[in-house]
C-alpha cells in the first residue's frame, strides 16, 4: 500500500512556458484516479513526471515517505501503459507480457519463481482475452490486441501504482465496455492505486474513485464522480463534465418581492427562499451570473415562472431517452434537453422548456467560480 503526493509540481519544456503549473494532489493507498481534460492540457506530461520519464521542473513528488524527484524511473516501482505503447517486435505475446516481471526482484534481490510468473501471465491473458494469441508476435496482432498486450505487461507487475495513459483508445466500443468492466474487477484485486488518463466521459465516471479535471496545465477540481458532476467548482468543469454538456445561460440577479430572481432573456426564475437569503448575504444582488442547467433538468412541463423560450432544431432518439437540440429563441444560446422516451414532444418549432429551479447551478460571469448548486450556496461568507 502506497500513497502518492504531488506538491506544487510544474513542468517547463521550454523556458518560460509552463505545460503543468503548480499542480498539487494527494492520492491515497487504494484509489482509482482518472485524469481528464482537453487535448494538450498536460495529462501525459503529468503521468510521465510521476513515472520518472520526464524531469519535474519545480515542486516535489513523494511516494510514501520518499522524495522521488531525482530517483530513476526504474527504481520507482511503478507500472505504466503508455499512450503510444511500444511492444518488443521480436518477442511473442507471452514474452512481451512477462518481460518486465522477469526482471523484477523481491526484497532479498531474488527473481520471482518461474511458476509464479507463468500463473500471473496466464491470469492476465485470460482477463484480457489474449489466451489464444500467446505465441503470436506483435506484427500479427490488431491495434486493439496490441493495446491489450501493453495493459497485460503492466498489470502482471507488482507495482506501487499503475499508470495508464488512454489504455483503451484503440478498442472498438464493445471491447472497450468489456475492458472497462475487467479494469474495475482488476482494481478490486489490486492493493495499489491506478492513475488513468482518458477522453471518455463514461470511463471517467464509471472507473474513478476520484476524477481530476485539468485545463491548461492547471488543476481545476478533484473529487468523486458525483461531486464533480453535482458540484462543479467552476464553469470549465461544469462545461467539460457531462455529455451532452450543461446548458449555460446568462442571467442577472434582481430583487422581486423580497427574493432574488434570475432575469434572463424572456424568463425570470425566482430562487428558493434560503438560497435567495444566502445569495443576498454574499452580495449577489444586481450581478451578472451564468445559469447552468443539465439536459436532464430541462423538461416539457413545469411551472410558468420556470419556462425558457425554446426553438427546436432536431431530436435524437437514444432508446431510453430522447435528446432535443435547439436554441434559446431570443439569444440563440444552445439548449439541449434530455426527455424520457415515450413523453410526447410538441409538434411545433417553438415551445417552452421548463427548468427545475432547485437543480440549477450558478456561476460568477466574471471569474467563472460556482456560486450555487441546486439550492446549496457554495460559500456562506463572501471572501
Ligand atoms: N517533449 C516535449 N517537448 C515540448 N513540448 C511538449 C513535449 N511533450 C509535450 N509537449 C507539449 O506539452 C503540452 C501538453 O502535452 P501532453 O502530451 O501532456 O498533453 P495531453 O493532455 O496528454 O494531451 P492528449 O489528450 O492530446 O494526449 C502540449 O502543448 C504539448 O505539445
Ligand atoms: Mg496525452
Amino acid at each position: 500500500m502506497s500513497t502518492i503526493s504531488l506538491s506544487h509540481i510544474s513542468k517547463e519544456y521550454k523556458k518560460g512556458t509552463r505545460t503543468v503549473e503548480d499542480f498539487s494532489l494527494e492520492i491515497g493507498e487504494h484509489e482509482f484516479v482518472v485524469l481528464v481534460g482537453p487535448s494538450g492540457c498536460g495529462k501525459s506530461t503529468l503521468l510521465r513526471m510521476i513515472a520518472g520519464l520526464e524531469e519535474i521542473t519545480e515542486g516535489e513528488l513523494w511516494i510514501d515517505d520518499r522524495l522521488m524527484n531525482s530517483l530513476p524511473s526504474g527504481d520507482r516501482k511503478l507500472a505504466m501503459v503508455f499512450q503510444n505503447y511500444a511492444l518488443y517486435p521480436n518477442m511473442t505475446v507471452r514474452k512481451n507480457i512477462s518481460f518486465g516481471l522477469e526482471s523484477e526482484r523481491d526484497a532479498n534481490g531474488k527473481k520471482l519463481p518461474r511458476t509464479q510468473i507463468r500463473q500471473r501471465v496466464d491470469r492476465a491473458a485470460d482477463m484480457l482475452g489474449l489466451s489464444e494469441l500467446m505465441d503470436r508476435r506483435p506484427s500479427q496482432l490488431s491495434g486493439g490486441q496490441k493495446q491489450r498486450v501493453a495493459i497485460g505487461s503492466a498489470i502482471v507487475r507488482d507495482a506501487k501504482a499503475y499508470l495508464m495513459d488512454e489504455p483503451l483508445s484503440n478498442l472498438d466500443a464493445k471491447l472497450r465496455m468489456q475492458m472497462r468492466v475487467e479494469l474495475q474487477k482488476l482494481y478490486r484485486t489490486l492493493s495499489a492505486s491506478v492513475i488513468y488518463v482518458t477522453h471518455d466521459q463514461v470511463e471517467a465516471m464509471t472507473l474513478a474513485t476520484k476524477i481530476v479535471v485539468m485545463n491548461q496545465g492547471m488543476l481545476q477540481q478533484a473529487g468523486s464522480p458525483e461531486e464533480i458532476y453535482e458540484r462543479p467548482r467552476n464553469l470549465f468543469v461544469a462545461g467539460f463534465i457531462g455529455s451532452p454538456r450543461m446548458n449555460l445561460l446568462k442571467v442577472h440577479t434582481v430583487l422581486e418581492g423580497g427574493r432574488i430572481c434570475l432575469h434572463g432573456a424572456g424568463f425570470a426564475i425566482p430562487l428558493a427562499d434560503h438560497a435567495s437569503k444566502a445569495m443576498l448575504r454574499n452580495g449577489y444582488l444586481d450581478e451578472d451570473l451564468v445559469m447552468g442547467v443539465r439536459p436532464e433538468d430541462l423538461s416539457l412541463s413545469g411551472r410558468p415562472e420556470e419556462a425558457l423560450p425554446f426553438s427546436f432544431e432536431l431530436s435524437e432518439n437514444l432508446g431510453a431517452h430522447r435528446l432535443l437540440y435547439g436554441v434559446h429563441e431570443k439569444t440563440a444560446e444552445t439548449l439541449i434537453a434530455r426527455i424520457p422516451e415515450g413523453e410526447s414532444v410538441p409538434n411545433f418549432r417553438s415551445y417552452p422548456l421548463y427548468v427545475q429551479a432547485d437543480r440549477i447551478h450558478l456561476f460568477e460571469e466574471s471569474t467563472g467560480m460556482a456560486v450555487l448548486h441546486g439550492t446549496d450556496v457554495c460559500r456562506e461568507e463572501t471572501a
